[in-house]
């Protein structure tokens, strides 16, 4: 097992393409990191110069104490999951395995114990004499994990090894392959672009737009204290609502002109986010997270200068909550994912979860309650964070 070291890496394609800028990441050892971004950010470009696939134009790659720019992928001591998982069609499960270990010329009983090992930790047993024509897809996906597993690497590198399970099985798999990675404790670099996959498996999430990073931390830490918008916008689903709006200070605090609605943000909640106070009377992106937004019917406690209001367009009905789409007579913010709708002109469309108690109907011009201590706030030039930390 081993640490994972990018060192100001890039990639320039031959056609003069940069595909990856200065990208630092530090994998610990044992530590399971997901690099996540939009389609086309730079991802599989990634991980391949990782794995030797890829020549690195610039920087340096360490695995364990070696310095790897230069060594041949079979001596990198890793092993990848695809995401076809490339198995051999006319060998036997038990052989897919083993096939590595067998070029390796691994003896047979070596060989047998840890194919044996794997497939009793991979509950694939029952199958060792099958084909993979014969198994689901999600026995296929462990075959795959077997024979990286069988090899004992350094480090698992995963490009996008769930994307061509159905929608359940992904989640299964999900939470098979994040715990299976904990039992053997191999350092894993794990690349997706889906947010909610990164967020549930990674230790840390890194993520990436247009080949450069843009942060690095806990999921929970990108959730709340999202570094830029593109980063506040692409995690978290709903997406965070985000729009153009001013400040104006006044006694004691200040109001938050979203449109034709005003939220009075309290000193404490303008102080606990250095660089706010500056930036009154200026144009800044304000971002609202779609459960930081109640019904205001439902609220007793909750003052007029807390809430904004806004038309009813479309509802879904979760069950556990209701997904309460309204239209804001603000300005949105273009996050700048590629893969994001295109911002609407005509106001903003913004999505609320509110509590399934609501009464709301589609038509209705509705007042919505506002969590004013947990707006996030972002410079409109360097969409950089204003943030709470
Ligand atoms: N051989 C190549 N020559 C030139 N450009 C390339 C080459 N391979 C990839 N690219 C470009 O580099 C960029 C990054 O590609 P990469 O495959 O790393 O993206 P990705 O993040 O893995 O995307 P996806 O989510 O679609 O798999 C893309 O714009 C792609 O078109
Ligand atoms: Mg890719």
């Amino acid at each position: 097992m081993a640490q994972v070291v990018l060192d100001r890496v890039n990639k320039v394609y031959p056609n003069g393409f940069q595909a990856v800028s200065e990208l630092s990441l530090d994998i610990e050892d044992g530590e399971f990191l997901v690099l996540v971004g939009p389609s086309g950010c730079g991802k599989s470009t990634a991980l391949r110069m990782i794995a030797g696939l890829e020549e690195i134009s610039g920087g340096e790659l360490r695995i364990g104490d070696r310095v790897v720019n230069d060594v041949e992928p079979k001596d990198r001591d890793i092993a990848m999951v695809f995401q076809n998982y490339a198995l051999y069609p006319h060998m036997t499960v038990y052989d897919n395995i083993g096939f590595a270990l067998k070029l390796a010329g691994t003896p047979k009983a070596e060989m047998d114990k840890r194919i044996r090992e794997a497939s009793r930790i991979l509950e694939l047993d029952d199958n060792l004499q099958r084909k993979p024509g014969q198994l689901s897809g999600g026995q296929r996906q462990r075959v795959a994990m077997g024979r990286a597993i069988v090899r004992q690497p350094s480090a698992f590198l995963m490009d996008e090894p769930l994307s061509n399970l159905d929608a359940k099985l992904r989640v299964q798999m999900r939470a098979e392959i994040a715990g299976l990675q904990r039992d053997l404790g191999v350092t894993t670099f794990y690349v997706t672009h889906d947010q909610v996959e990164a967020m549930t498996m990674g230790d840390r999430v890194a993520v990436i737009k247009d080949g450069v990073l843009q942060q690095v931390d806990t999921p929970q830490n990108l959730y709340d204290h999202p570094n830029n918008v593109f980063v506040a916008a692409f995690i978290g689903s709903p997406s965070m609502n985000l729009y153009e709006a001013t400040l104006e200070l006044a006694d004691g605090g200040g109001y938050l002109l979203l449109g034709s609605s005003s939220l009075w943000l309290s000193d404490g909640v303008i102080d606990a986010r250095p660089g706010l106070r500056d930036h009154a009377g200026a144009r800044i992106v304000a971002g609202i997270r779609p459960e930081d937004l109640e019904d205001a019917a439902l609220r007793t406690d909750i003052a007029d200068d807390q809430t904004i209001t806004a038309d009813v367009r479309l509802i879904e009905a979760l069950g556990s909550e209701l997904m309460v789409h309204f239209q804001l007579d603000a300005t949105a913010v273009d996050s700048g994912d590629p893969d994001a709708e295109a911002v609407a002109t005509d106001g903003a469309p913004t999505v609320g979860r509110f509590d399934p108690r609501s009464r709301v109907t589609i038509g209705d011009t509705i007042k919505v309650a506002v969590d004013t201590t947990r707006i996030h706030f972002f410079d409109t030039d360097s969409r950089l964070a204003m943030d709470t930390r």
